[in-house]
């Protein structure tokens, strides 16, 4: 391409992080192209991560309700059986939709889709390998940098996607296997070990640390899942490090040492899903060619304003700071194009919800109870079960609770938590609290429909600055 031609801005990785800041910027009236190497637009969240996998959590919760729930609710149900080929289906419908949708908005938006791999040649260049073939060059006054993340792998397991998977292999398996291993007990292992747990498998979650969930999940809350979790069929060795893997014969198998030290133990599977987390995805992107180095762990430092030290070279998602979440990444590629166009930008990281979305749904926003006492902070507690909610009992969905932090001087809400149906749905009300400053007693005294599960949101506030009406 000529001079003539720069682009204002050049996106590698047409992930959420990358389509959201492509939009934007075809939005704001930049000439703006975006190269994703995956032959599909939506990054991992579209094509393999949040939106299949919330297709398979939700029709496998179906599967199980009709399974296990139906005759209380005077339902009388025959044969029922998992055709799990037509459940993938479902998942990849879901997945071919939405991916379709977002070409159609580069298209409405005037966003260029080059379809290849993207690799730095100088700081305004971009030689890419096109997917069909050949090579081109752009060059770009701007550039982002919003490749994403990949799964870490376990030293001495190789994966193949069959027996030893990621999240990846485990939205596509082909059969429900008899005995599957989750490493990890963080939100991949959970939702997916819930998944196969649903659908059949006997699954042993083996976690590092004394809870479940990671460390943002709050204790109350991770314990009381933990509880749910194992009600519907779910192992879990906590405080149990997985050391060794052996994927040499027909059984995978592990080994297991307490975390403090002490009592080897092997388990075998079928299957033994590796889900220790993500770390930031560089690979052949050509860094080296414009000095940019990561940090110690794979991420690309960037300033408050998401530039790297090359000033015209800024990254937003999973690939640098900050949660690994679809929503930080989208917010980050609105805020980053602004940052350009405008100056200024706009992104809450005090106010970004977490949700798993097993059943029932986990989801919290703001500090914990272990995060406020870290930091002595002076703060009351107040919650309600769903037990005591009207809607949740006549739903017969009542198992979880709300909980509220707010500050014990000026009843600032610090913190959301909850486990609880549609959980997801409700830290939205949460988020927002929190970033409007709001006190519990702000939603204690707002009006909530009754009856909805959210009367149990604003029962909370109530318990929290005084007390609740219904419990
Ligand atoms: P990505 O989505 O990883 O996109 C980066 C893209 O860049 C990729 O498509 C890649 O192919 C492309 N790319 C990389 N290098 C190059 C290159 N050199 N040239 C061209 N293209 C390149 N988050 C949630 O908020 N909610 C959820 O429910 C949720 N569920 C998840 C479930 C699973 C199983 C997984 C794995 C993740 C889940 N996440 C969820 C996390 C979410 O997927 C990520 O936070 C999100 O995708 C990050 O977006 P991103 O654009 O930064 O990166
Ligand atoms: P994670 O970081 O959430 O959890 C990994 C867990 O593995 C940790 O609890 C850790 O203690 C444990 N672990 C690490 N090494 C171990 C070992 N050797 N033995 C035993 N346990 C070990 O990572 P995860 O679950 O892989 O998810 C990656 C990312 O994807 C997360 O950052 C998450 O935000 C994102 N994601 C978000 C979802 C959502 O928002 N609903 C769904 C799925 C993923």
């Amino acid at each position: 391409a000529s001079e003539a031609e720069d682009k204002d801005l050049v996106i590698i990785g047409g992930g959420v992080a990358g389509y959201v800041a492509a939009i934007k910027a075809g939005q704001s009236g930049l000439k703006v192209a975006c190269i994703e190497k995956r032959g599909s637009l939506g990054g991992t969240c579209l094509n393999v991560g949040c939106i299949p996998s919330k297709s398979l959590l939700n029709n496998s919760h179906l599967y199980h309700q009709i399974l296990h729930d139906t005759k209380n609710r005077g339902i009388e149900v025959g044969d029922v059986k998992l055709n799990l080929g037509n459940m993938m289906k479902a998942k990849d419908t879901s997945v071919s939709g939405l991916t379709k949708g977002i070409e159609f908005l580069f298209k409405k938006n005037n966003v260029e889709y080059i379809k290849g791999t993207g690799a730095f040649k100088d700081e305004h260049t971009i030689a890419v390998n096109l997917i069909d073939g050949g090579e081109t060059e752009v060059r770009a006054k701007n550039i982002f940098i919003a490749t994403g993340s990949e799964a870490t792998p376990f030293p001495g397991l190789t994966i193949d996607e069959k027996r030893v998977i990621t999240s990846t292999g485990a939205i596509a398996l082909q059969e429900v296997p008899k005995k599957m291993i989750v490493i990890g007990g963080g939100i991949i292992g959970l939702e997916m070990g819930s998944v196969w747990a649903r659908l059949g498998a006997e699954v042993t979650v083996v976690e590092f640390m004394g809870q479940i969930g990671g460390p943002g999940m709050d204790a109350e809350i991770a314990k009381l899942t933990q509880k749910l979790l194992s009600k519907q069929g779910m192992k879990f060795k906590l405080n149990t490090k997985v050391t060794k893997g052996d994927d040499s014969s027909d059984v995978v198998s592990i080994t297991t040492e307490a975390a403090k030290g002490g009592k080897e133990e092997t388990l075998d599977a079928d299957v033994v899903l590796v889900a220790i987390g993500r770390r930031p995805y560089t690979y052949g992107l050509g860094l080296d060619n414009i000095g940019l180095e990561t940090d110690n762990r794979g991420r690309i430092e960037i300033d408050n304003e998401y530039r790297t030290k090359i000033p015209h070279i800024r990254s937003i998602g999973d690939v640098t700071f900050g949660p690994m979440l679809a929503h930080k990444a989208e917010e980050e590629g609105v805020a980053a194009v602004e940052y350009l166009t405008k100056g200024t930008g706009h992104v809450n990281y005090g106010a970004i919800p977490s949700v798993m979305y097993t059943h029932p749904e986990v989801a919290w926003v703001g500090q914990n109870e272990h995060e406020l006492k870290a930091a002595n902070v002076k703060y009351n507690v107040g919650s309600f079960p769903f037990s005591a909610n009207s809607r949740a009992k006549t739903n017969l969905d009542t198992e979880g609770l709300v909980k509220f932090l707010s500050d014990a001087k000026t009843d600032r809400i610090l913190g959301i938590h909850i486990v609880g149906p549609n959980a997801g749905e409700m830290i939205a009300e949460g988020t927002l609290a929190i970033e409007y400053g709001a006190s519990s007693e702000d939603i204690a005294r707002t009006s909530h429909a009754h009856p909805t599960l959210s009367e149990a949101f604003k029962e909370a506030a109530m318990a929290t600055y005084d007390k609740a009406i219904h419990y």
